[in-house]
């Protein structure tokens, strides 16, 4: 029987869990002819989002739909092969004509691309050092996907990694394009609020304003325990809505990690089971454990003030002001000035992130298991 908590891959719409309300503002806001920004905490749904949203009939139909995940580039070249390759395997099902035109327009690749003389077959050997003039690739990009037979939306995930690219103006560069695209609109996605804020929201960058934001937050606790109910239910396996709340909010709603512990929970399981508060506890201890190794190897690539400040944030999360006074009193760390550099460091490096609520920023550890791990070994 399909393990109905999907971890990888793409969601079918029948195990995919509420999230109407965003769906319904990213369509409305698309066929209003907006660019979007879509942000949340890590591992909240980003990325399925999009690819739901992508999956719908109403952008199904009258758009061709492309998703790049930049998050391993470091240089515009490698951004620009990235969404080539994209372009090209969204259009190879799509048939002879729409790949022509993408063909014939990127004109600084194209002996890349070509196709079997014989039987018509695409074939393409795009290497990233076939990308020599990434600035001229970039534009024929952005000139096809404004001149494609249907409308496009690109949904670039990770966005934020662009901030890292050595080339200058990079910002720049794709706002200009971008800026004067009427066919063509864009889902720019990302889980560092901190750049993507900075990238979106001043006045002096060049994305300023360009995008409709859409946070993602949790799923509503009352859908998400009516989906996993119902998913045991259907499986003939038992499990108390109760016991779905508790998971819920011992992970503050945290799509991903509640997913896992039910995924593995329900592989686990057999029909006629009852799974009680207990069967959760020992399916994230069993997660814990797995992940343990993993866990001390990245303690033990941490300063001492790093990991200090770590475990304290992991035991007061959400940490409020952890480079006061009190904070580090109560912890017994260094000193505020030490802390602030070690978190500085932790934010760096995504082990912590923050979110604000009445105007405070709120720390955590970016991985729920790991803050978990944390608190049950120091
Ligand atoms: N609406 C949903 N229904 C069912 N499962 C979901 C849903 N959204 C997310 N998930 C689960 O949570 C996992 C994480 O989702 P996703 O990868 O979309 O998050 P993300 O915000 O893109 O994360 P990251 O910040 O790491 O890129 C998915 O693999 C899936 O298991
Ligand atoms: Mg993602």
């Amino acid at each position: 029987m399909t393990n109905p908590f999907f971890l990888t891959g793409i969601i079918p719409d029948a195990y995919f869990c509420d999230r109407e309300k965003e769906t319904e503002t990213i369509i409305r806001h698309l066929k209003n002819q907006d660019n979007i920004l879509l942000t949340s905490s890590r591992r909240m749904g980003k990325t399925q989002l999009i690819r739901h949203i992508f999956n719908d009939t109403r952008i199904k139909g009258g758009y061709h739909t492309f998703y790049a995940d930049i998050y391993a580039t470091t240089s515009l070249r490698e951004m620009v092969f990235f969404l080539s390759k994209e372009i090209y395997k969204e259009l190879v099902p799509k048939g002879r004509k729409a790949l022509k035109m993408f063909l014939t327009t990127i004109k600084s690749i194209a002996a890349a691309f070509s196709m079997d003389p014989v039987t018509g077959a695409p074939k393409v050997s795009l290497q990233l050092g076939d990308i020599t003039t990434p600035e001229l690739t970039l534009e024929e990009i952005f000139t096809y996907l404004e001149t494609a037979d249907v409308p496009c939306i690109f949904a670039i995930d990770e966005f934020q990694q662009i901030s890292i690219y050595p080339e200058k103006n990079v910002e720049a560069l794709l706002r200009t394009h971008i800026q004067k695209m009427n066919k063509c609109h864009f889902i720019f996605s990302g889980s560092d609020r901190h750049i993507l804020e900075r990238m979106f929201s001043s006045y002096s960058k060049p994305f300023y304003n360009s995008a409709k934001p859409v946070y993602l937050g949790c799923i509503e606790r009352s859908k998400y325990v009516d989906f996993v109910v119902d998913r045991f239910g259907k499986a003939g396996m038992s499990i108390m809505p109760d016991t779905v709340g508790f998971c819920y909010d011992h992970f503050d709603g945290y799509t991903y990690y509640n997913h896992k512990i039910f995924h593995d929970l329900f592989a686990n399981a057999s029909p006629g089971m009852t799974l009680d508060r207990q069967s959760v506890l020992e399916t994230v201890q069993m997660i814990l454990e797995e992940n343990s190794h993993a866990y001390s190897e990245i303690m033990s690539s941490l300063s001492i003030t790093q990991k200090q400040t770590l475990i304290a944030i992991a035991k007061e999360s959400p940490a409020r002001k952890p480079t006061s006074g009190a904070f580090v009193k109560r912890n017994a760390l260094e000193s505020p000035s030490s802390t602030q550099k070690a978190l500085a460091k932790l934010l760096d490096v995504q082990l912590v992130t923050y979110g604000v609520k009445d105007a405070e920023k709120e720390y955590s550890v970016s991985d729920k298991f790991f803050e978990h791990w944390l608190r049950a070994t120091y």
